[in-house]
């Protein structure tokens, strides 16, 4: 048993648990999931599966991404990018919905199913059922030779590593960074995109990893943050455009790891029901960083003081607006809007897990709850 514990201990690093060890390995495997891909140099993105397909990408008349939990929520914000870059429509489909309503599938449609453990049982079948179909299947997963990868016409890995705490980290970032990698290769090929924007963004993708850094070694802050808000009952997730997949995911993650109930919802639809939850006890939790929305953020973070709730916000370093109307705020480095969710959910990662720990709870193994979900 001694020698288990030690096992144990050794294979965490140093770190407490899993989820923090992962959560502090992201400068490392968001890099590892850019490497020979991304080549700023020469302004290009290298991806065999992408080049493989490329004709199908550039012909889609849409593009259908199935996925569950964490994955889903890198789904959305890839539909953020594609639709963007791409001018491609895209549905994001919860796999267990979309594989049990006949879906409307055509021979040649494009269906990207997105996985961490290439094994979730509603995911396999939501994509075999549309292979039947005739549709082309891409696979994004983090576990090589899984059931999800091998049953793809083609794909690409996320190269993150294993991921051993329940609730998912290093893998969602990674499903960023190669989502968004995709979507600017095929947006540059289909001449929807810019050689500016292309290489603007390329270079912005590049960055992450040393800003995730930065924003790492505010740890104790994060703490602290959670320290003050550890006994919350409720939680409310608020964003906008590409934050608002991050507010979900935030969400997610406090769910998964503190049993704290939390909601995740776009800002600006708050007015039709969650504001009415508003009081001096609810935590209201903003991704509210700088991006062509910031203005109609700061009016919502306006309208929750207004109603006395209590402000966390998620803000750009050098803002001086918002910290003037939150109760805490969390600064992270500036960033282009398509690349700031992996920047913005980091925070969140480290609120949950803190405020997890702070009620005493075992987060690498939250209750009810497991890594992959291999039955329905
Ligand atoms: C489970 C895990 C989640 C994960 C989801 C999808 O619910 O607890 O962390 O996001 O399955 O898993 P997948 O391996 O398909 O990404």
């Amino acid at each position: 048993q001694k020698l288990d514990l030690e096992l144990a201990a050794i294979e965490k690093g140093g770190f407490d648990h899993f989820m923090l060890k992962e959560i502090f390995e992201q400068p490392d495997t968001i890099f590892d999931s850019l490497r020979g891909r991304l080549d700023e140099q020469r302004g290009m993105i290298t991806m065999r599966g992408v080049e493989e397909y490329m004709q199908k990408f550039i012909d889609a008349q849409r593009i259908i991404m199935v996925a569950c939990g964490t994955s889903w929520h890198a789904a959305l914000t890839a539909e953020y990018m594609f639709e963007e870059l791409c001018r491609i429509p895209v549905e994001v489909e919860y796999a267990s919905e979309f594989r049990y309503r006949n879906p409307v599938i055509h021979p040649g449609n494009m269906v990207m199913a997105i996985s961490q453990s290439g094994e979730t049982a509603d995911t396999l079948v939501a994509i075999e059922e549309a292979k039947k179909a005739g549709a082309i299947i891409f696979g994004i997963c983090n576990v090589v030779g899984s059931s999800i990868a091998r049953a793809s016409h083609a794909g690409a890995y996320t190269h993150a590593g294993p991921e051993i705490g329940v609730a998912s980290t290093k893998a969602f970032t990674a499903q960023l960074a190669v989502l968004c990698m995709i979507a600017l290769k095929v947006g540059y090929e289909k001449g929807t995109l810019s050689r500016e924007r292309f290489l603007h963004v390329l270079h912005e993708l590049a960055l992450v990893p040393e800003k995730v850094k930065e924003i790492l070694q505010q740890h104790e802050n994060i703490k602290a943050i959670a320290e003050k808000y550890a006994s919350a009952r409720d939680f409310l997730y608020l964003g906008r455009g590409y934050n608002f997949p991050v507010a979900l995911e935030g969400a997610l993650k406090l769910k998964e790891i503190s049993y704290i109930h939390a909601e995740g919802y776009p800002a600006a639809e708050m007015k039709h029901g969650p504001i009415a939850l508003v009081d001096e006890q609810l935590p209201v939790l903003f991704v509210a960083t700088r991006d062509r929305f910031h203005e109609k953020i700061v009016s919502n973070i306006q309208e929750i003081k207004a109603r006395r709730g209590r402000v966390i916000a998620v803000i750009t370093e050098g803002d001086e607006v918002v910290p003037h109307m939150a109760d805490d705020v969390i600064a992270v480095p500036a960033a282009d809007e398509m690349v700031a969710p992996i920047l913005n959910v980091i925070p969140l990662q480290l609120l949950a897990y803190y405020i997890g720990v702070a009620r005493g709870y075992d987060v690498d193994k939250p209750r009810n709850l497991a890594k992959s979900v291999t039955v329905e």
